[in-house]
This record gives C-alpha cells, structure tokens and sequence, in this order.
C-alpha cells in the first residue's frame, strides 16, 4: 500500500475524554474543534498545497488560479506535480470526479467539486468523465436499485448546470455503464486482498459483499482504458481526481494498485468540507432540512435558514459585541462568505469590519444571504435549461474534443 502508515482510517485518537475524530468517504466526524485537516494528512499521507506549487499551477495554465486555491478550500494533493509536469510537456491528462446519487437535491457542499472541476475543465482544456455511483448508494442506503437509478438523473441535471462543456465531458450510471469498465474492475479486484479493505475501509463481516466489491468500482474510472470510446482500450493516460478528503481512501487504494496492473497512479487534490449551518460539527444532511442550503431553496428559504440556524461568532449584547467584536473564526457566515463571495475587497472588508463589531450579526448574515441568493437562482435558472435531450448527449458514449485550445 502506498505507505503503511496512512493505510487505516481508523479513528484518529485523541487526548483521553476527547471525541474522536472520523472521516470515512460515508462518515465524517470531528473532534471536538471541528476537523483537524494537519492530522488528516498526516494519518492519509498526502502532501499539503503550498505557495510555490500554485505559483507553477499560474505559470502552466496561463490564469490565475481559482480563489478556492488561494483561500486553502483545496489544501492537499497526490501527485498534483506530475499533472502539471504532463501539462508543461504538452501530455494529455483527463479529470474524473463523481458523485453518489442518495438525495434529490444537491446542497451547496456537494456543488463544491463541481465547480472546481469546471474551472480545472476550462484551465487546462481538457476531457472529463464523472461518474454517477447509483451502485454505491443502493447496497449502503435504504433506497430501491430503481430510485438510486432515478436519482441519478435529477442529480446529473444539477451537475451539468455547473456548466460543463458537453463536447468535453462524460457522464455516466454505474448500473448502465459498468460493463465497459469490468475488465479493469476485475483486474482490480484480484489486487486487493479482504483485509486490506477491511483496514482501509473500516467494513466488518457483517456487511455485505457488495461493499467489499464496491471500491474496485470506483477506482477504475481512475484508468483511462475504461473509457475505449475517449481514450481507446488500450490506453494510458494520467488522472486528476477532484473530491473532498473524504474520497482519499478509494485513490489511496487505486494508487497502490495502479503499477501492478500497468497503469499510470491517479493523482488527487482534495477540498475540505464545507461546514453545516450550525457549524463544523453537524453534518449537512439532506435528511435534516435545517443543516444546509439546497441548490433547490427559494429566496425566503435562504434567508430564514440563514437567519434561524447559522451559527454566530457574534457576542450576547450588541454592547459586548461592539466592545469586543465577532469571532469570524467560529462564525458560519463568515466561513460560508470566505467561500462564495469571490470579491477578495469586500471579504477582507467584511472581516474588518464583523471582528471589530461595527458590522452585527444580522448584517453579515444579510451579507451571506445577499452573496448566496443570486448564486442558487442562477443554478436553478441553467438547471431548468437541461432538457432530457441534454441529459441523453452527457450520458452517450461518444468521442470526446479536447486540447485544440
Ligand atoms: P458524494 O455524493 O457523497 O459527494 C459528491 C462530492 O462532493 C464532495 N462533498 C463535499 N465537498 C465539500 N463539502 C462538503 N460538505 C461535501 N460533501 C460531499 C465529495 O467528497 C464528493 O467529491 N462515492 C462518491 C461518488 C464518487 C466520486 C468519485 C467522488 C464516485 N467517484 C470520484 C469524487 C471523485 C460519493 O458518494 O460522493
């Protein structure tokens, strides 16, 4: 396995009394302050983003790089150099990025990688394939084979109003396209042994055995030769996998895997998690309304969860917090402005003026409402753009363009 060491995603343990902290790609639990990302990468054994490399990252791509870089949202990498070295010698490279249909609605969480991915697509001018694991949600959720299938192309319309080019990306179900992928799949499963899924996965003997079968599915996107109709079958060509952390576990696996069966290892950048309304202990769950804003709330939605549920960084009286000012540490709506509010003048503004206590907590949740509501209608506006006509060009397998820019 890459490193012995970051093999286990066993609980990070803590000072004795402490809650644990837990990020598994279906579990994620932080520890008392929220998610320790140094420790993460230290117990996953990837590499932090630095300076230096998102200045060769301006320099390859001609652009500057995406906010999210700049502001630490996409904090480590795998390999993310060799990427850019392939880039640099004019080498074709391909992204591949996915999501798990569970849910009707996307929340702004999920849109995350998308729109990240969308600017990697634009940056380097290259082929996309996204795969939608209806699979994966069947054997770990309680949902029928046919609503995980259903969900799928609810969510695909969410995914391709993020704005992806249609001549350069692939969408597709894994209950429809996974006979293309088998061969690599089955190569992949010889590879890996039930105790090391056991130990990179957590997965007991009382799971069921699709699981165990299941991350062999989600590695072989990772190999272009899955994908003959693109890249052909026998092909080699580099991955870079955009996710959040909670992914790594599945890459970790496909990476040690990769040079025994003569592929290329994926390389991976990872975001942190975009935190719930009540703060980076909550989830946001589609289940609990209240934890997150759905790409399908209305104006008033917003603004109401907003107001009721975003945790505050704000003092008790509007006297103490004057005197002493907001935490924009702690504060949801400054960490959710940090994110979506691209303007760099008027965040630092806003951070002035919040942790001086001149702006009050009704005014920098107005703030976040008024940065957050044009973005979800501008979502829901190009998502009722997607016909099924769409869908159906996003789902065939086709030849792809790419690298005439
Ligand atoms: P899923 O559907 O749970 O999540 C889709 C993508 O969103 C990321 N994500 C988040 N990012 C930031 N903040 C959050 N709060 C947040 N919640 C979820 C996830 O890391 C993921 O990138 N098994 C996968 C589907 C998949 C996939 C892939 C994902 C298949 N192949 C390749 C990434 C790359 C899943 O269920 O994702």
């Amino acid at each position: 396995m890459e490193s012995t060491a970051a093999t286990n995603v066993a609980p990070v343990p803590e000072a004795e009394g402490k809650v644990e902290q837990n990020i598994t790609p279906w579990e994620v639990e932080s520890g008392e302050s929220g998610i320790d990302y140094n420790k993460l990468i230290d117990q996953f054994g990837c590499t932090p983003i630095d300076e230096a490399l998102l200045q060769r990252m301006e320099r390859v791509t001609g652009k500057p790089v995406h906010p999210w870089l700049k502001r630490g949202l996409f904090f480590s990498h795998r390999a993310l150099n060799e990427i850019l070295d392939a880039a640099e010698a004019k080498q074709p490279f391909y992204l591949y990025t996915g999501r798990g249909p569970s849910s009707e609605a996307l929340h702004l969480g999920h849109m995350i990688p998308f729109m990240f991915t969308k600017y990697l697509q634009d940056a380097f001018d290259v082929p996309l394939v996204i795969q939608m694991t209806d699979d994966e949600k069947f054997l770990w959720k309680d949902l029928t084979l046919e609503e995980a299938h259903r969900l799928t192309y609810e969510n695909v319309k969410d995914i391709i109003a993020v704005g992806f080019d249609p001549r350069k990306t692939f969408i597709f179900s894994d209950l429809e396209y996974v006979g293309h992928m088998y061969p690599n799949i089955v190569k992949i499963q010889k590879c890996v042994t039930t105790s090391q899924v056991k130990a990179i996965f957590g997965f007991t003997d009382s799971d069921n055995i699709g699981k165990y079968a299941y991350p062999a599915v989600q590695a072989a996107p990772s190999f272009s030769s899955s994908f003959p109709h693109i890249f052909g079958r026998n092909s080699n060509v580099r991955c870079l996998i955009p996710c959040a952390i909670d992914q790594d576990p599945f890459f970790r696996m496909t990476r040690d895997v990769a040079p025994r069966i003569g592929f290329l290892k994926p390389a991976v950048i990872h975001s942190k998690f975009f935190p719930a309304l009540q703060g980076p202990k909550t989830k946001m769950s589609a289940s609990t309304p209240g934890s997150a804003i759905f790409m399908t709330d209305k104006p008033d939605e917003i603004k109401r969860k907003v107001a009721k549920y975003a945790f505050s960084g704000g003092r008790e009286t509007v006297e103490e917090h004057r005197r002493l000012g907001g935490n924009c540490d702690v504060d949801v709506p400054y960490q959710y402005l940090s994110i979506f509010c691209f303007d760099d003048s008027k965040l630092n503004r806003i951070r002035e003026e919040y942790s001086s206590g001149r702006m009050l907590t009704g005014e920098i949740k107005k703030e976040l409402v008024d940065v957050l509501t044009p973005i979800v209608l501008e979502h829901q506006r190009a998502r009722l753009a997607v016909t099924d006509e769409v869908v159906k060009t996003f789902l065939t397998p086709r030849r792809l363009e790419f690298g005439k820019n």
